[in-house]
């Protein structure tokens, strides 16, 4: 089975309750979630595998570390995941960074497909799914699904709040994708909704309704 990580960072606490915050505007909201992006991107590559090299140092030549392992691509899901993609970039800047746009149907709450665009080498990358809100966990299935059928072995997923729902169901449909999240909330509402959440992250991100 998946593991599920929650970042309970004192940090990443304090921001994600502001982003939280129905009284945050477009702009805050928009810089503070890409801060809690790149805390949480510091987080997710505490693993990443080293190896060790030379380097002269202006007193002597000594053996130090630099990463080692796969390259790293990062995607989006469109559109709110957007708003985490520079956050990661900070610390990562010469991942790669593919688009997978869905949009959730607001009756059915099934995600809808509409575009997919992903770097060359995809077998050869370790991918950062990532997208501000698992819900029910249909569009990063979905998303998931994309990515393998196009190649890619080796997927974490990372969001800022989860409900349980979205949780279990990308665990079982995903056993291989482990999962990054700042909060895991209550559950979802009739309409889809975390609760509490955060109401709608892309309408909050690009100030649209
Ligand atoms: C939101 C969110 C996720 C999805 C989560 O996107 O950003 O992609 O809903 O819900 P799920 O886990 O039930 O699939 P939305 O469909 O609202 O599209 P948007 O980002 O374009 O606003
Ligand atoms: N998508 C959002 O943006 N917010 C939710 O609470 C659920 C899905």
């Amino acid at each position: 089975m998946p593991k599920v990580f929650v970042f309970d960072h004192p940090l990443i606490q304090h921001k994600l309750t502001y982003i939280r915050d129905v009284k945050t505007g477009t702009k805050e909201f928009r810089e503070l979630v890409d801060e809690v992006a790149t805390l949480m991107a510091f987080e997710i590559t505490r693993e990443m595998p080293l190896e060790e090299t030379e380097v002269e140092t202006p007193v002597q030549l000594t053996k130090s570390k630099v990463l080692a392992g796969k390259k790293l691509g990062i995607v989006p899901i469109l559109r709110a995941g957007i708003g985490m993609v520079d956050g990661i970039l900070k610390l990562i800047p010469a991942a790669k960074v593919g688009h997978i746009g869905l949009y959730r149907d607001p009756e059915t709450l099934k995600p809808v497909e509409y575009y997919v665009k992903l770097p060359a080498d995809v077998a050869e990358r370790d991918f950062i799914l990532v997208d501000p809100m698992l819900a029910t966990g249909g569009s990063a299935i979905e998303a998931v699904n994309s990515l393998k059928t196009r190649g890619a072995t080796s997927i974490k997923f990372m969001c800022l709040i989860a409900a349980p729902e979205g949780v279990e169901a990308l665990q079982k449909a995903h056993p291989d994708v482990d999962i990054y999240i700042a909060a895991l909330d209550e559950k979802l509402n009739d309409h889809g909704y975390i609760v509490p959440g955060l109401g709608d992250a892309g309408d909050r991100l690009f100030g649209t309704k």
